[in-house]
């Protein structure tokens, strides 16, 4: 996304407040964005924050009032590698698909020569009014993108469909759109992510602290590559980014492997990012175990399967599968005795040594070994960079050269 034009289109509704995350998003990633606001959008956001967020003031009239400098529409249309309507009223929606050049934002829309991507944001029975419904069929049928609202509650607090999409999943639909998407187009990739947590009666168990962070961005960066990719986690509350990613939860170990020896035979890459617990209580209780009542003194544990050496143990040939390493000492050799024990291509290295590295951070610093040892020594990141990189590691991966 660096150095690329972004346009930035803002309308007049409750969710311009999150056009200010998308901006920042795109200007982190190196674009140039220029905000676009209609006279109404400024209600709700002020051009103050956009234009310091972009680093460019923020257009909004045909003309500058004292001075009588004209804004050209077509030169920005022209300028633009991509413009972006976020949020898109019902409003704004009507005047894109009938071309009522009112205001600035619709006329550089209209002059637009990059694709354009609108995200729509209102309530719920606006958005299914046949009108609007038309409307964002229109706009579909000139080749604008459209991306879809989610379901959820509305400024209206009534619950359904017309939240305008996170910006974070807008910005992804953005960096897929200029990167290059295709190298996993037409691949499966299953991943593991999260803890497993193992029960030991109806409201304890034993797990650990992964969050799920990584293989979350993982899965969105595969999917920003073009492939299909399943995640199979156990217990976390984060989501992936894009829309597109298909999470399959489960609870403990034995869950996981069994949802994961479903899809394993056709997945090009398999990644193993789940922390799984080693261990599992030999016996669930079906009732909670009782203070008083019990003297419970030892927990009788059994080992679970290992998932990452199981399904490696089978992998037919052209299928890739990369396993995850969190180490505290000796971290290099137990990564590399990990990667040959499981019969993996890859090991992602991360030290809990490393300040940022591991649990819950939103930051990783990784390396990445083949059998014949280190590919690449990553620097400090946030966790999507991180994933970015490694799916590149991935799929320029040569069993022959690395
Ligand atoms: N893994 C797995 N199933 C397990 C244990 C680990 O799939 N039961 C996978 C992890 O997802 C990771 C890799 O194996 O990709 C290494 O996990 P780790 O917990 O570091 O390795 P262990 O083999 O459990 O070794 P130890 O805990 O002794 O370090």
């Amino acid at each position: 996304m660096k150095g690329k034009h972004i346009v930035l289109g803002i309308t007049g509704g409750i969710a311009a407040y999150k056009a200010a995350t998308l901006a920042r998003l795109f200007v982190k990633a190196g674009a140039e964005v220029q905000v676009v606001m209609t006279p109404a959008a400024k209600e709700f956001i002020t051009p103050v924050t956009m234009s310091a967020l972009t680093g460019k003031p923020v257009v909004s009239e045909f003309f500058t009032a004292n001075t009588g400098e004209w804004h050209s529409h077509v030169d920005l249309g022209l300028w633009a590698d991509a413009m972006v309507i976020a949020p898109a009223t019902a409003s704004s929606i009507a005047k894109m698909a009938y071309g009522v050049a009112d205001n600035m934002l619709i006329t550089t829309y209209l002059s637009a020569k990059a694709p354009v991507f609108i995200a729509p944001a209102m309530d719920l029975d606006m958005m299914a009014h046949p009108s609007t419904v038309a409307n964002i069929e229109l706009l579909k049928s000139y080749g604008n993108h459209i991306i879809e609202p989610a379901e959820g509650e509305l400024a209206s607090h009534l619950v359904g469909k017309g939240r305008m999409e996170e910006p974070e999943r807008i910005f992804d639909v953005l960096y897929r759109f200029f990167n290059d998407t295709d190298e996993l187009a037409g691949k499966k990739v299953l991943i593991t992510a999260g803890p497993t947590h193992e029960a030991i009666d109806p409201v304890r168990f034993i797990g650990n602290y992964s969050t799920g962070k990584m293989g979350f961005a993982l899965a969105d960066a595969a999917v920003a590559r073009g492939a299909e990719v399943t995640v199979v986690s156990g217990p976390v509350t984060v989501k992936p980014c894009h829309p597109a990613v298909k999470v399959i939860k489960v609870e403990s170990a034995c869950e996981m492997l069994a949802e994961c020896e479903k899809r394993f035979d056709e997945a090009s890459v398999a990644i193993f990012s789940a922390a799984v617990a080693d261990y599992a209580p030999a016996h669930a209780e079906s009732s909670k175990i009782k203070r008083e009542t019990s003297d419970l003194h030892t927990l009788e544990l059994v080992k679970n399967p290992d998932i990452a050496a199981t399904l490696s143990g089978c992998k037919h040939p052209g299928q890739l599968t990369v396993g995850f390493a969190l180490e505290t000492d000796n971290e290099t050799v137990n990564a590399r005795h990990k990667l040959e024990k499981k019969n993996l291509d890859l090991i992602v290295l991360n030290s809990l040594r490393d300040k940022g590295a591991g649990f819950g951070c939103d930051t990783n610093k990784v390396s990445v070994y083949s059998s014949r040892g280190l590919i690449a020594d990553l620097p400090l990141k946030s966790k999507q960079d991180c994933a970015r990189d490694i799916i590149s590691i991935i799929t320029a991966y040569d069993p022959f050269t690395h």
